[in-house]
This record gives structure tokens, C-alpha cells and sequence, in this order.
């Protein structure tokens, strides 16, 4: 067997085959020592150059030195992965030890806070929480609202429309996705006897999307009847309500507006809880911001749930809760809250 031949399988035997297969630096090294050493395997075949005619000594030199500067480079890139590996097997014991310590919580999502937050306001004032469905009779989301057959929330275009299931008796049309809690209101006027202090929190949908769109988003939907209820009483209880809920006394105000629910109807503001009124980048240096609507229940939707309006008066209100968390937290798109990034949401730790 020739030099050559022999310096081509010890190379191939040392980078291919030993290197690889050391586990450890100190296998690693041992590795080194049996080829590369003083009586190493590569160090005898230098040894074998005395025997050369000079001619001949001169490139077998050159190649041994390459040989040896191969083994060397792939020493070094070898120890490199098993430092890497060991530093990391020690990072993976310290994560361990930390996870034993400490193990990773799930927090809840800002709106669920959010939600959570204003149940607890307004069961702590004496209103229950109640729940309705998300696939709901157009009933009672539209018609005993005195939502009437040609108002355009009933497009196509505005509102999911479930298609019934085969065989069953209701027709394209008779259901949708909730496009507001108001029906939950429908609902409790069937069940329920005055006096009734309910509030509805819950998933809503629409065909919207935008920034400040979605086609699914939350709503809280208040109701108090009994008789001689008042608008006073919703203004009392709106600005109790805000005020309790930023934990201070902040000012309600009504502006007029139209449901077709409520008669008379308003939309209703609350003074800015984060410059108090003074006009800050939150509320647009307004001192007021935009809530939802509210107003006295319409004698319609009385007649069509089967409370004498003669006998009771009503008011109800309805807001939106995704709009109060990034109130809360100063979110500026509305999507953040729905894409379920998790680098997003670890921002809410509980
Ligand atoms: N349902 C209305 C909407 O989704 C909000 C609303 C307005 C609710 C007036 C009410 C109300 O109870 O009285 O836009």
C-alpha cells in the first residue's frame, strides 16, 4: 500500500468516520491524540518520509502537511458543535429548573378581561347576566325589535344568513347570525316578568372588516323595566356604571339618535377617563367618548313580547366591549384582538 493510499484512509478514517462519532470534547480529543499525536497514526507516516528519495520527499510532504491541516480544521469544527451542544444541554437544565419553579401561565384574552370586568360591574348594581344564542330567529333579532322588513340591516349584504337545516321548518331568512345582543333583550321580555335588571354580553356578526370593523365583535346589551322606569334612571345608571368602571366619577351625556327599539333614542358618550374631560390624543381632544346607544323601550317591542305598556316602562342600552379593551389598553386595531398572535396577547399578562 502505497503513502498516498494510506494518508487518504487515515484521513477519511479520522474526519469521516472517528470525529463524527465522538460524543464529547474529551472523545474528541483522545480522537486527535491517536491520529495527530506524537505517535499518532498520521504522525508515523511522516515518519516513513526519510525513506523517500528526495525527489519523491518533497510532495509527499506537501500532502502530509495538507492531510494534517484537514484533520486539524475538522478537529476544530467538530469541538465547535460539541461546545454548541454542551452549552445548550446546560441552558436546557437551567430552563428545567426555572419551569419546575415557575410554570408558564395562559393568560386571558383582553376582552374576556374586559367582559369578565363589567359583569362584575354591573352584577355588583344589581342586573343579571344573561345569555342568548349566536344563531337566532330573525325574529327576534329584526321583527319584535320593530326592525321592519325593509330596513337595510336585513340586506343580504349587511347580515349572515344560516341557511336552515333540510327537512326542518323554517326557510332561508328565518335565521341569522346575531347582528347585535338586542335579541337577548326579546328573549328575557318572554320569559321574564317585570321588574327585570338584565345585562347580555356576548359574540356578535356582521359582514364588515376593517380597522375598525370586524365581522365578528362583542356587544353588552342593558335592560331595566318596571314601572315608572325613567331616562333619568338610564343616566343614573350609565354614569354609575362609568364611573365605577374607571373608578372615577366621569359624566354621562346623551346625544339624540334613532333605533328603531327605543323611543325616544340616544346615543350616549362618556367624559374622557383619561384627561378627565380636558381633551386628550384618546378622545381626540373632544373631552367625550362615543359608547353606543340607549333609550326608553319602544311600546312595539312590548306589544310583541307580551309586557302591557300601559303598566311598564323600559330603557335599555347597548355597547361595544371590544371597544372599551382597546380603550383600556390603548390598542389602535381593532384586528389585534382577533388575529391571536401570541406576541400580542403575552403583552396582557394577568
Ligand atoms: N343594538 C344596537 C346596535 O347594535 C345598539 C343599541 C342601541 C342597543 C340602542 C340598545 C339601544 O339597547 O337602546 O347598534
Amino acid at each position: 500500500m502505497s503513502v498516498d493510499v494510506s494518508l487518504a484512509e487515515l484521513l477519511h478514517a479520522f474526519v469521516e468516520v472517528e470525529l463524527p462519532a465522538a460524543g464529547t470534547l474529551d472523545e474528541a480529543y483522545a480522537c486527535k491524540v491517536k491520529y495527530l499525536g506524537k505517535k499518532g497514526l498520521v504522525t508515523e507516516v511522516t515518519r516513513t518520509l526519510g525513506a523517500l528519495p528526495p525527489e519523491e520527499r518533497r510532495t509527499r510532504g506537501q500532502q502530509i502537511n495538507e492531510a494534517k491541516a484537514s484533520c486539524e480544521a475538522a478537529y476544530e469544527a467538530r469541538c465547535a458543535v460539541l461546545r454548541a451542544q454542551a452549552e445548550a444541554s446546560a441552558l436546557g437544565a437551567f430552563e428545567d429548573l426555572t419551569w419546575i419553579a415557575t410554570p408558564p401561565m395562559g393568560t386571558l384574552h383582553p376582552v374576556t378581561r374586559t367582559r369578565r370586568a363589567l359583569e362584575r360591574v354591573f352584577g355588583a348594581m344589581g342586573f343579571d347576566v344573561v345569555d342568548g344564542p349566536h344563531v337566532e330567529f330573525s325574529r327576534f333579532n329584526f321583527d319584535d325589535l320593530n326592525i321592519g322588513p325593509d330596513h337595510p340591516a336585513r340586506d343580504m349584504a349587511d347580515t349572515f344568513f344560516v341557511e336552515p337545516p333540510a327537512g326542518s321548518r323554517w326557510s332561508l331568512g328565518d335565521l341569522v347570525l346575531r347582528t347585535h345582543t338586542s335579541p337577548v333583550q326579546v328573549r328575557t321580555m318572554m320569559q321574564r316578568r317585570p321588574p327585570i335588571r338584565i345585562v347580555a354580553l356576548g359574540t356578535v356578526f356582521r359582514r364588515d372588516d376593517d380597522a375598525t370593523h370586524s365581522p365578528m365583535f362583542h356587544q353588552i346589551e342593558g335592560l331595566c323595566i318596571d314601572e315608572r322606569v325613567s331616562m333619568a334612571d338610564l343616566r343614573a345608571t350609565l354614569y354609575r356604571f362609568v364611573s365605577a368602571f374607571f373608578e372615577r366619577p366621569l359624566e354621562v351625556r346623551f346625544r339624540p339618535s334613532f333605533f328603531p327599539f327605543v323611543e325616544p333614542g340616544a346615543e350616549f358618550d362618556m367624559q374622557c377617563p383619561f384627561c378627565g374631560g380636558k381633551g386628550c390624543s384618546v378622545c381626540k381632544g373632544s373631552g367625550w367618548i362615543e359608547l353606543g346607544g340607549a333609550g326608553m323601550v319602544h311600546p312595539a317591542v312590548f306589544e310583541a313580547c307580551g309586557i302591557d305598556p300601559e303598566r311598564y316602562t323600559g330603557w335599555a342600552f347597548g355597547f361595544g366591549i371590544d371597544r372599551m379593551a382597546m380603550l383600556m389598553h390603548q390598542i389602535h386595531d381593532l384586528r389585534l384582538l382577533f388575529e391571536n398572535d401570541v406576541r400580542f396577547l403575552e403583552q396582557f399578562p394577568c
